[in-house]
């Protein structure tokens, strides 16, 4: 059941309470990627957002959503990057202080974009635990309010209206594909998305040095943060059991991706897209790459880098052929395979959505239907 602090009217509550604030971002086609794809893949650019991160839209609406009064020490997070700029930038345009709390490796470039919005940068120690006791301290010590950077119903509702404009683009859309660091992009969106368009599916992918959502996801316990190691350094965050809660309502599957293919991806973004996309934005497409699939047919899949979501649509695939590899990434719907094929589909999709290990079935070594009998090797 989804916890009822986020909602679809919360999510569009946070899209008045934003509106003119930020961007509504475009929505990116390329006809090599589809033919590569054998599909139709749409890429929603929240790397032309506000700060170049979806992140504008969840500070935007936390800070706004405060009374005057609340804000007098202004606002503490802490980030890897993108929420501190986004939360610094929201903080200026309110005229209050933004203190931002970052592990001492961050780039060069995520320090400086975050200074530049006004924000006043507090290194820690690279882990969780660190830029936690940290923020705390602040809070503490000013009386500055602190602001999640996803655990918190404002932000995961504002990241949640991307799924509101890509839904008046693209109403027919049957998949999702999102990154998830610490679930608030993939939360708000799912929230949003399933109530708008109940039949959609939505993949959650998260690197394979990453990956507590992904065991989460599949034991149906709350893991233990990881010991990330990865290069899309937005997803190093970890599920906190409000959007796990929300993953485990919504989303259909969560799938993991090595560091080669996120660098592939990255690479491959750049060179057709002609855009800038950041490894955390890369790491759903990513998933279409490392996990294969040949469809031969007028399928068609959408995907984002700089949120990196992937949403996929199918347009009466008759005579589709699908191989079964293509399940996480396209989803699939009935017409796009064959008949032995789908039931081995429904069941892996099925007992996902039920929280139980369908998809943990699936992995980098094939899938293993129901019956124990593994149908289609993965691609090397
Ligand atoms: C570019 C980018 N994509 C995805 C994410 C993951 O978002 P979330 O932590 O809400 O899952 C982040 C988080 O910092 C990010 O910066």
């Amino acid at each position: 059941m989804t916890p009822p602090d986020v909602t679809l009217q919360l999510i569009q509550a946070a899209r008045a309470r934003i509106d003119g604030k930020i961007r509504r971002t475009p929505i990116l086609e390329n006809a090599t990627l589809n033919a590569a794809a054998g599909a139709q893949l749409f890429f929603k650019c929240e790397n032309f957002q506000e700060v170049g991160a979806f992140k504008a839209r969840g500070a935007t609406n936390a800070v706004f959503s405060l009374a005057p009064e609340s804000l007098r020490a202004g606002v503490v997070t802490h980030s890897s990057g993108n929420h501190g700029a986004a939360l610094a930038r929201a903080a200026r345009l309110r005229g209050v202080r933004a203190q931002v709390v970052m592990p001492r490796h961050s780039s060069a470039a995520k320090l400086e974009a975050v200074r530049d919005m006004g924000g006043e940068v507090l290194l820690c120690a690279p882990t969780l635990a660190a830029r936690e006791a940290m923020a705390s301290q602040i809070v503490t010590d000013s009386g500055a309010v602190f602001i999640h950077p996803y655990d918190d119903p404002r932000v995961i509702a504002g990241q949640g209206t991307i799924a509101l404009e890509v839904l008046e683009d693209l109403p027919e859309l049957d998949w999702l594909l999102l990154p998830v660091g610490g679930g608030g992009l993939i939360s708000g969106v799912s929230v949003a998305a399933k109530a708008l368009r109940p039949a959609i599916r939505i993949v959650g992918v998260e690197p394979a040095g990453a990956d507590d959502a992904y065991r989460s996801f599949a034991s149906g316990t709350l893991a233990p943060p990881p010991q990330a190691n990865t290069i899309a350094d937005g997803l190093r965050g970890a599920l906190s059991a409000r959007t796990f809660e929300l993953i485990r309502t919504h989303v259909n599957a969560v799938v993991t991706v090595s560091e080669s293919a996120i660098v592939r991806a990255m690479r491959t973004l750049w060179e057709q897209l002609k855009i800038v996309v950041e490894a955390s934005s890369a790491v759903p497409y990513a998933a279409l790459l490392e996990v294969g699939w040949t469809c031969a047919a007028r399928a068609s899949v959408s995907c984002s880098p700089a949120v990196t979501s992937i949403w996929t649509r199918c347009r009466g695939l008759r005579h589709a052929r699908c191989e079964l590899r293509f399940l996480i990434a396209e989803g699939l719907t009935a017409h796009a395979v064959s008949a032995r094929v789908l039931g081995a589909v429904q069941r892996a999709v099925g007992s996902a959505q039920h929280g139980r290990d369908g998809i943990a079935a699936w992995d980098r070594s094939g899938y293993t239907d129901a019956d124990g009998q593994t149908t289609i090797p993965q691609p090397t």
